[in-house]
Order: structure tokens, then sequence, then C-alpha cells
């Protein structure tokens, strides 16, 4: 079985990153992770995927500045260099331009910490506890222009329970997310579940 070669995208922690590092580790798992990039220096995923013994590497976005499309060539061109097949945000705390997105439609995938379409953009625990929504939990959706609008690969929910704080519900979130972004990769690494929209 030949492998999908795969890029991790992240920004920080990197817990979601370390679930799709520890998944692929079986053998028939259809993904290979064969780089992790982060836009920020230091970021603390990366020592555990350089312990990993996979490649990494700081593309520093600030660096850039405003100049989004630089950043992005580099990025670009880094993942093509590494033949990479498949991309995956995980916790990648930086906008895309349509251009990026449209070289990797169909190709990237994102999970984002609420049920989509509710609570796209940022501070989702937040806002669904002070709605009061007694559902929560996690999207991975191939990513498009439009934030967080893409084709739904896998959700995965949990109960909002009384006295969740954001940090609370966030962890029980979290749980979900490392269940789930494995999970979806695994299908659409192995070609059973393609983007509606490639
Ligand atoms: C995760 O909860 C992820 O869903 C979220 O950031 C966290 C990163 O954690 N992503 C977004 O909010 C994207 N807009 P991690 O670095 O430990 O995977």
């Amino acid at each position: 079985m030949s492998k999908r070669r795969v890029a991790i995208l992240i920004s920080g922690r990197g817990s979601n990153m370390t679930a799709l590092v520890e998944a692929a580790k079986a053998s028939d798992y259809p993904a290979d992770i064969v780089l992790v990039i982060s836009n920020v220096a230091g970021a603390p995923g990366l020592a555990f995927a350089s312990k990993a013994g996979i490649e990494t590497l700081t593309i520093e976005s600030k660096s850039f500045g405003k100049d989004r499309e630089a950043f992005e060539h580099k990025l670009n061109d880094t993942l093509v260099a590494q033949k990479i097949e498949l991309v995956c945000l995980a916790g990648f705390m930086r906008l895309l331009t349509p251009w990026f997105v449209q070289q990797w439609q169909g190709r990237m995938l994102n999970i984002h910490p609420a049920l989509l379409p509710s609570y796209k953009g940022l501070h989702t625990h937040e806002r669904a506890l002070a709605d009061g929504v007694k559902i929560h939990g996690a999207t991975v959706h191939f990513v498009v222009p439009e934030m967080d609008s893409g084709p739904i690969v896998m959700q995965g929910d949990v109960p909002v329970m009384p006295g969740d704080t954001p940090e609370t519900l966030a962890k029980r979130v979290l749980g979900v997310e490392h269940r789930i972004y494995p999970e979806a990769l695994r299908l659409v690494a192995s070609g059973q579940f393609k983007s509606p929209a490639a």
C-alpha cells in the first residue's frame, strides 16, 4: 500500500499534530506524516515532531509582515519540493489567501473546535457557553477560501455540562478532536472520502 505524503501546519502546542503522528504509526494507516511546519518560531509542537523523527521547519509568517503572498509562496514551494500530497492544518492560526487555498483545494484539511457551521472563527467555547447550547464539539473539514466553510469530513460532539468554563469545555472538545482528526485523515488519505468541491 502506498501512503499519502502529508504535511502538518501548526502554530503552537501541536496536540492534534501529535494525535495524527501517533495514528500514522500504524502500518495500515494510509498516510505518512513527513513534514511539520510552524509559522511561529519555537512552537512547542515542533519538539515533539522532531523527537518522533519527523522533519520540522519554521517558516515565520511574522517576518513577512503584511506580505501574505511572499509567506505563502515560500510555504507552497516547500510543500511542492517535498512532494506533499495532503496538508493538515492543526492549530494553524493564520488565515490563508484564496491563492494558497486554491493550490491545495480538495487536498487540505482543517480542524475547528466547534460544530460547524455554528461558531466559525475564534473564541468558539466562550461563544457556545454564552449562547447556552447543550451540545458542542469539533469538525474536520476541507479548506476553501471562505473561512471554516468547506465540506465537512467528520464531526464529534460533547455535552456542555453545568458549571463548564471555556477551559473545561475546551478540554472535553480537545479529546474529541484527537479522535476525529486521525479518523478523518484516514478516510481522505485512503480515498474513501473526497471533497465534493474538488
Ligand atoms: C485546537 O483546539 C484546534 O481545534 C484549534 O486550535 C487548537 C490547537 O491546539 N484551531 C482553531 O481554532 C483554528 N481556527 P493544538 O495545537 O494542541 O492542536
